[in-house]
């Protein structure tokens, strides 16, 4: 049987000029690089220039995924750009992305589950792509998490960064089967009852200001442990696959000790884990794309490889997906 899928043609990335080191911020706040890297495994990470915008950052993680593919952007029709940090409450960043790369015949729009964006945004162009809907899609993720930091606060700032990554989705015919390219499943979860362990203190409908970050660390913590091993597994077994058969593990990047933990449980050795967060700290909805384009970019993820992605973020969410690339 003939069946539909999105097959990853083309991937890219964007990490602003500006790096903070642990060592800077520990001149400005009441911390210590040892306390950074031990707790959370993050040695420096990327901060946007004043007037870079998340959508500038989205275009140019998007022109290096379509150079990559090798597609014109009047040839994509759909872009879904994840951001929790968009550059105006409206309209979605993905139109104004849109306007920059020149993307005139897509439909675009925005997905907001904070750091599981990228998964919800892969589920959501996966399902355009297989219902026909849409033939070629760009896939964002993009945040300036600086601008949403209480930079006092050095239980959350020491632990975010802002960047970009994106990749290109094409239709494609496989078998139906684990052996076919492109995106085999996703899976997605939220828990609406667990708002207060991560969200920020404002917006248009409450305060009518942007707020600030506030994280429950050590209760997101606990509950990623879990819930990344249950969602992972989930993946897995909706494809009759098991960890042996992952050639790299891609995880959302919040915390060396989650990632590594998440990997002990599914059995994945540490040289099939793709770990970024020590230099882009938390992206949030950028990690995984961003992660992806460093892994391909040196040639450790290739054609035909197994990729099992998954994130925890606000709301709560959650979710995973595999790919064959
Ligand atoms: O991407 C979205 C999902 N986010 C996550 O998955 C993040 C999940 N949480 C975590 O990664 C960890 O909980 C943190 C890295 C945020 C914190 O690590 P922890 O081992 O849970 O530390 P803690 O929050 O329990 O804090 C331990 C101590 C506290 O001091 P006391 O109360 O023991 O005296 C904190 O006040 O460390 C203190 N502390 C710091 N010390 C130096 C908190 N932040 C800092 C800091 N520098 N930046």
């Amino acid at each position: 049987m003939t069946v539909r899928r999105s097959v990853v043609v083309g991937c890219g990335g964007y990490l602003p000029e500006k790096v903070l080191t642990n060592e800077e911020l520990a001149q400005r706040l009441d911390t210590s690089d040892e306390w950074i890297r031990e707790r959370s495994g993050i040695t420096q990470r990327y901060i946007a220039a004043e007037g870079e915008l998340t959508s500038d950052l989205a275009c140019a993680a998007a022109r290096t995924a379509l150079d990559a593919a090798g597609i014109t952007p009047d040839a994509v029709d759909l872009i879904v750009v994840a951001t929790s940090t968009p550059d105006e409450t409206f309209p979605a960043s993905a139109t104004v992305v849109q306007s920059k790369v020149g993307a005139d015949n897509a439909m675009a729009f925005d997905v907001q589950a904070v750091c599981s964006g990228f998964v919800y945004a892969l589920a959501t162009a996966d399902n355009f792509v297989k219902s026909g809907q849409a033939g070629t899609a760009l896939v964002i993720g993009a945040e300036t998490f600086s601008r949403i930091l209480d930079w006092q606060d050095r239980g959350t700032c020491v632990l975010f960064g802002d960047g970009a990554g994106a990749i290109v989705l094409k239709a494609e015919d496989g078998q139906g089967n684990a052996t076919d390219r492109g995106v085999l499943s996703t899976h997605l979860h939220s828990d609406g009852r667990l708002h207060d362990l991560l969200y920020v203190d404002g917006g248009p409908s409450s305060t009518g200001e942007v707020g600030f970050l506030r994280m429950e660390g050590k209760e997101v913590f606990r509950h990623a442990v879990v819930k990344m091993a249950d969602v992972t597994v989930e993946a897995l077994e909706a494809n009759g696959l098991t960890a042996s058969d992952i050639d790299w593990f891609v995880p959302h990047q919040a915390n060396k000790r989650i990632i590594d933990g998440t990997a002990k449980k599914l059995g994945i050795n540490g040289d099939r884990v793709v770990v970024t967060i020590d230099r882009h700290a938390n992206t949030s909805a950028a990690s995984i794309p961003l992660a992806l384009w460093v892994a391909t970019g040196d040639a450790r993820i290739k054609q035909g490889d197994l990729v099992l992605i998954e994130a925890l973020g606000g709301g709560m969410t959650w979710g995973s997906g595999l790919v064959r690339w």
